[in-house]
């Protein structure tokens, strides 16, 4: 159970109406639950018909509604308590028929009742046919909700039930999961920020076929990423190729050489409260890409290297700068030096030799050295809970 998430001991109302995504349903209230959720189900008469209340009561251990009058269900005498517990109402898979309800602010089932009564931020999946979710009622109906700040999660393209490819397939779990920790911190103590997040080891071209690289997974970088969304901020993440998928509701930029990445990082700190460079950037590059594949011919081939820019060193302005430093050896001098050789405000030191630590590990054990050079150690730690803590400087240093 990731008890350092953003879903961990969150009450979700969980929302399930009738399409043939109810499947899909299932494996989110699952994932809801290890992720340390309390999820209380909800299903449409619609619902039911594609799914049993007993699949869901076995994944939440938690009892499922579906009849707003059922006299043996706790739900007919209090039916807006869930909806006063709630910290967020999740309706996936979302009909056309409950988006228009909801729309209209109907309540005549326990879901639509629990949306109307609820004062929580709602998640909205719709999953439909193409020619449903495009009619224009559809669409009216969800730009009304939109502007209730109701936040609408996907339809995807994709193989429809019908036999289509199109438009109105639900998304998947883990984007879901993005949209809904999106919807709970989207008035956190980064709302109102920018935040710039660099990620990933660049690539540096030796020929067409080969690059120079590094061993960083972009792992920390997504989940600063994700950390300073789930906070409110709005979140730009300046990424080298990674195998990662795309943090959902995070503004991602994708480049491949260290020059790239300075070009884009430069580019957005313009308009931004903080920088937080977790890429491993070259710190050489070839002095030429090959035009043609170099053959194999001597027994020892020389490749030439020029210095890159150092972009946190170029990256000056009005903004939070922090810098990582991956070291071997000497960990907290060699850190150190680097908060006034690039001017940082924070640094993040991660000994590489440390089996808990670097490169693609799910934790991280980091020591946090400000501009007064005091030395914060913090314990072996989640990738997100290290990315809290980050953020947590980085707010206080706002404030200041
Ligand atoms: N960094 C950067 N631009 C570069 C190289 C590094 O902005 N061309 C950033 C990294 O993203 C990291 C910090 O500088 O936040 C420190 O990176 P690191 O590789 O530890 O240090 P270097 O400055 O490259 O120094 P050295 O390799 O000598 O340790």
């Amino acid at each position: 159970m990731n008890v350092d998430g953003p879903l961990a001991d969150k009450r979700i109302v969980l929302g399930v109406t009738g399409s043939i995504a109810c499947y899909k349903a299932l494996d989110l209230a699952s994932k809801l639950v290890q992720a340390g959720a309390l999820v209380d189900t909800l299903l449409s008469y619609g619902a039911t018909q594609f799914v049993t209340p007993l699949a869901f009561r076995s994944i939440t251990h938690r009892p499922v509604v579906t009849d707003t009058f059922d006299p043996e269900s706790e739900f007919a005498n209090e039916h807006v308590a869930l909806a006063h517990q709630a910290d967020i109402v999740v309706v996936a898979p979302a009909t056309a028929h409950t988006i228009a309800k909801l729309a209209l602010g109907l309540a005549d089932d326990p879901l639509t009742t629990t949306v109307v009564a609820s004062a929580a931020p709602l998640v909205v999946a719709p999953a439909m046919d193409g020619n449903m979710f495009h009619h224009p009622a559809t669409q009216e109906n969800l730009e009304k909700l939109r502007r209730r700040d109701v936040v609408i999660a996907g339809p995807a393209s994709g193989r429809l039930a019908s036999g289509l490819i199109g438009v109105g397939r639900m998304l998947e779990t883990p984007e879901l999961l993005g949209y809904i920790a999106f919807a709970l911190g989207r008035n956190g103590d980064l709302a109102g920020r920018t935040i710039v997040v660099s990620a990933g080891g660049t690539m540096e071209p030796i020929d067409p076929v080969r690059v120079i690289t590094n061993h960083s997974s972009g792992k920390m970088g997504y989940a600063l990423a994700e950390a300073a969304r789930d906070r409110g901020a709005r979140t730009v993440l300046v990424t080298a190729p990674t195998s990662l998928p795309d943090p959902p509701l995070v503004e991602v930029i994708k480049v491949g050489t260290a020059q790239q990445m300075c070009d884009a990082v430069l580019k957005q700190v313009e308009t931004a409260d903080a920088l937080i460079m977790a890429a491993a950037v070259a710190d050489y590059r070839p002095t030429a890409e090959a035009e043609q594949k170099i053959k194999k011919s001597a027994d020892e081939l020389t490749i030439n290297l020029a210095r890159t820019t150092d972009i946190l060193q170029a990256a000056k302005g009005n903004f939070v700068k922090v810098g990582f430093a991956a070291e071997t050896q000497d960990l907290v001098p060699n850190a150190k030096a680097k908060v006034s050789s690039k001017d940082l405000d924070l640094i993040v030191a991660n000994d590489l030799t440390d089996p808990d630590s670097g490169f693609g590990t799910d934790t991280n054990k980091v020591t946090l050295i400000g501009r007064d050079l005091q030395v914060e150690e913090l314990p072996v730690l989640t990738k997100y809970a290290v990315s809290n803590r980050i953020l947590d400087r980085v707010l206080t240093l706002f404030r200041s």
